[in-house]
């Protein structure tokens, strides 16, 4: 079986590399893993990420967190901190990322999507997507976040200017009604949208 960062159940033999960072003027220490999104290092886009998320307090929900990176860091600035990943690998390696970095407001949950917080409703959605699942699993996420966003509500999705971001634009405004570029930068852009 092909082993991608997005398995459910990763089969590659498991390699743990550390990392530090200073985001946000913070300093974090990171386990990255094999088998899990970017392997020893903050994605760029990630890093665009949670520079751009000036929402604070209330619920955060961490749509496909791989290793932690974004819920994490941005839970000082919040009252709870979700974290979902349908990977199992970075859903562990995520619960000791929010250990070492004592995040006591995070809670992490293996999720097929948002599968494991159904019901629930957040004050900020941000996710840096599993593009390479397919547009198709995209669409149908942007489809649904509206139903789990509270109102007024802020949905923030990065991804790679040229791998489709004219279209996860298109959607986004066709769903919220309303979607801004709040960012820009090393090939990447940062979309906001309010739950109006
Ligand atoms: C591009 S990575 C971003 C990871 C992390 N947020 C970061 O920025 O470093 C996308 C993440 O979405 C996860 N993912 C893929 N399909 C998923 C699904 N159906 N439900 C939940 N998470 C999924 C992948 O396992 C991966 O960790």
């Amino acid at each position: 079986m092909v082993d991608h960062y997005f398995s459910k159940k990763p089969t590659s033999a498991l390699r743990i590399k550390p990392i530090e960072l200073n985001l946000l003027d913070m300093d974090f220490t990171f386990d990255t893993a094999s088998g899990v999104f970017a392997v020893g290092k903050l994605d760029r886009g990630t890093e665009l990420l949670i520079k751009s998320i000036d929402s604070k307090g209330g619920k955060l929900l961490d749509l496909g967190c791989g290793y932690g990176a974004v819920g994490v860091t941005l839970s000082v600035f919040f009252d709870e901190v979700y974290m979902v990943d349908v990977n199992e690998r970075a859903v562990a390696v995520s619960k000791r990322n929010k250990k070492r970095n004592k995040c006591k407001n995070c809670i992490v949950l293996q999720s097929d999507g948002f599968s494991a917080v159904e019901g629930k409703k957040f004050d900020v959605i941000a996710t840096n997507p599993p593009t390479h699942a397919g547009k198709k699993l995209i669409f149908s996420w942007i489809e649904q976040i509206k139903s789990y966003l509270a109102p007024k509500g802020a949905f923030y999705l990065v991804c790679k200017t040229k791998l489709g971001a004219k279209s996860y634009e298109a959607k986004i405004q066709e769903e919220f009604g309303n979607c801004e570029t709040i960012k820009k930068g090393s090939g990447y852009r940062v979309f906001r949208a309010i739950n109006l």
